[in-house]
């Protein structure tokens, strides 16, 4: 089975081709994965402005598909099933994506599924158990999932694939937001994950000078609360005000780089200790990391360092399929279709910006 995945809910342009077995046996591959990134557009402004997200998603998807039928030399007509991101997300975003796929998926008379976003990152993190489909296999379930993306953070009980339940979630800023956030504070840039987590390795470096000279605090907000929701949005207040109050200190590098380590480490010391925690709760036999927070080094290493204590398996996406892809939305358009025989006619497929991850199965 050929599956087209089709991802525009934000502000990359995602178009990929995957083979997956017809029958039980068998692994899947990711045939293309063609990834075009808005970040030129958007660095200006700090963050992602949708109309113009819309529009680069408008001017790319087609070059993209025409990218990914070429490097697979697959025709549409070879196409068994189009799987498209309808959800959560940016609107004008994902009305590109979804209108594109359904005008396809009419035009060429082929099934076609709407794709929650957030399942998508979820099931890239089963990409890396590859062999002979033990994807499904009941011994790696249930799993806690973390989801970590710039415009979500969630905690995910799956009890097994197609089966979710929400633990919790932010009660305001996502922790990719927050990344986001402390950049344009500090004026690193945009996306401010990957520059804050620049900057705080340079500290780690034992030839720069800057070793915790400055002693910087900030608070884990939430951490010792019982339940599993999270809130960010105070730990950007708190380097605001940190910035404010130590002007003077603004032009030390290495004063930006110690406020960077202490910002990453903060945010992973919520997110490790609350996954950790419902994953002893419910008794996880997997702890999956997922979304692009997820391709933070840092975060990968003492994730998995915590999760070996408990004695789970621990999953977390190769880098590229951390961040925005197709091929998430292929696969889980892929194990939806075998396993639950959903309504493939594209007059079902809505873009809903709201979209809740809920169960199929
Ligand atoms: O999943 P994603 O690609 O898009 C959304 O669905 O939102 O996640 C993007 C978020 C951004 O906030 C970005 O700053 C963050 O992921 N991110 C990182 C890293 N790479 C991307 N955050 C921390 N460290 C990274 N290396
Ligand atoms: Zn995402």
């Amino acid at each position: 089975m050929v599956i087209l995945g089709i991802e525009t809910s934000c502000d990359d342009t995602g178009v990929a081709i995957i083979k997956a077995p017809d029958k039980k046996q068998g692994s899947f591959k990711i045939l293309s994965n063609i990834v075009s990134s808005q970040i030129k557009v958007h660095q200006k402004y700090g963050g992602v402005v949708p109309n113009l997200a819309a529009r680069e998603h408008l001017k790319n998807i087609e070059p993209c598909l025409k990218k990914a039928l070429k490097e697979t030399r697959i025709s549409l007509k070879d196409i068994d099933l189009i799987a498209v991101t309808n959800g959560p997300g940016l609107i004008p975003c994902l009305l590109v994506g979804t209108n594109f796929a359904k005008a396809l998926a009419y035009v060429c008379n082929k099934p076609i599924i709407g794709i929650n976003h957030l399942e998508g990152h979820i099931i890239a993190a089963l990409t890396t158990i590859n062999p002979k489909s033990q994807i499904l296999s009941p011994k790696s379930f249930p799993a806690v999932a973390l989801l970590v993306s710039g415009g979500h953070t969630q905690l995910v009980l799956v009890k097994k694939v197609g089966n979710y339940k929400i633990l919790g979630e932010t009660r305001d800023d996502a922790a990719g937001e927050c990344f986001d956030k402390i950049a344009k504070l500090l004026g690193l840039g945009y996306p401010g994950g990957p520059a804050i987590s620049v900057m705080a390795e340079k500290v780690r470096n034992p030839k720069s000078k800057a070793r915790n000279k400055f002693k910087i605090q900030l608070p884990r907000p939430m951490i010792s609360h019982k339940n599993y929701d999270f809130s960010f949005s105070g730990l950007k207040t708190a380097v605001l005000y940190l910035t404010r109050d130590n002007k003077d200190k603004l032009e030390d590098k290495s004063f930006i780089q110690e406020l960077c380590l202490e910002a990453q480490q903060a945010i992973i010391d919520v997110l490790i200790e609350k996954t950790i925690r419902a994953a002893r709760e419910y008794r996880a036999k997997t702890v999956i990391l997922a979304g692009g927070v997820a391709a933070n080094k840092k975060l990968r290493s003492q994730f998995k360092v915590q999760s070996s204590s408990l004695n789970t398996n621990f999953l977390v996406p190769p880098k590229n399929l951390c961040t925005d892809n197709a091929a998430m939305i292929a696969l889980a358009g892929h194990l939806r279709h075998r396993f639950s025989r959903p309504n493939t006619s594209w007059k079902n497929i809505k873009a809903d910006a709201n979209l809740r991850l809920k169960s199929w199965k």
